[in-house]
């Protein structure tokens, strides 16, 4: 999942007899309705992760992206990114359960205390950061299918497990992400919400950070892309910037090419540092202004 901001639902693109049904569109109708009166239970945009839903089709697909990317990031995926998928015991043999004693999430509660929780599809940004708030990150169910492997325009369980989850085994990372969930999901301020969408963006998403002297990925879009995988650290095309928040908050960016700037953490620390003083400013100026959600 991740601030793609696709409002728009492709039909036919995921194979959503995993997700159809009541529970389903009672869940993503809850979500669209987050934060009017009477609809701020996180619970509700939950669903249950129906295992058996999964073809083997789906499964011969996750073998195929996870082999196709895996290997590729032995050697360019961030050193913390590769020791999260290890301890979450992320494997190529098939999709990973949410649930149960095979569930990703039994050690990722005894890491960090994040949990992946299913969702029926995009969630408005307002329930997305409701979500992060609380530790728990919502993770599209469904996988691209077999026709689509190479490109998918709306996150996927290949995206969100494979891409973002790792990093969420890291003490440093989950402290950021979750005071980036608190933040924006204090904030009603535009300014505020366009920067932490640039924010989320350019690290979440598409961040690159130096390791040893080599630049490494880390941004889940990057993680789970053969191609802009590759674009990101061999294109000349490429801008590679040093992380700066205030440069990174100011860069506008675009969804539906490879990306053309790119920003380059020194460490993790340093992230959460600048997100902890920028979520200080929101809560100094909400307190102010008493925009409280
Ligand atoms: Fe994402």
């Amino acid at each position: 999942m991740g601030q793609h901001d696709g409002k728009q639902k492709f039909p036919g693109s995921l194979n959503s007899a995993m997700i159809d049904g009541p529970k389903g569109a009672a869940a993503q109708e809850y979500a669209n309705n987050f934060g009017a009166p009477g609809y701020g239970d996180v619970e509700r945009i939950y669903i249950t992760q129906r295992y058996e839903g999964y073809s083997a089709e789906n499964q011969e697909s996750w073998r195929t992206l996870y082999d196709r990317q895996m290997t590729y990031l032995g050697a360019h995926a961030s050193s913390v990114y590769l020791t999260g998928a290890r301890s979450i015991r992320l494997v190529r043999d098939h999709i990973p359960h949410l649930d149960g004693p095979e569930s990703i999430n039994l050690y990722l509660k005894k890491l960090t205390g994040w949990q992946s929780r299913g969702v029926p599809g995009y969630l408005p940004a307002k329930a997305f950061f409701a979500c992060l708030a609380r530790r728990e990150f919502p993770t599209t169910v469904v996988i691209r299918p077999k026709e689509s492997l190479d490109y998918l325009p709306e996150p996927d369980v290949f995206h969100d497990i494979f891409g973002h989850v790792p990093l969420h085994a890291d003490p440093t990372f989950a402290d950021f992400l979750q005071t980036y969930g608190r933040a924006a999901a204090t904030t009603n301020d535009s300014v505020h919400i366009e920067r932490l969408a640039r924010l989320f963006w350019f690290t979440v998403e598409f961040g690159l950070i130096r390791e040893d002297g080599e630049v490494k990925l880390y941004g889940s879009g990057l993680i789970s892309s053969p191609g802009e995988s590759r674009h990101a650290l061999d294109s000349d095309q490429v801008d590679r910037r040093p992380f700066d928040l205030e440069t990174v908050c100011a860069t506008h960016f675009e969804i539906d090419h490879y990306q053309p700037i790119l920003y380059v953490l020194e460490s993790f620390d340093q992230l959460r540092d600048a997100m902890n003083s920028y979520a200080q400013t929101i809560l100094n100026e909400t307190a102010r202004t008493g925009h409280l959600v």
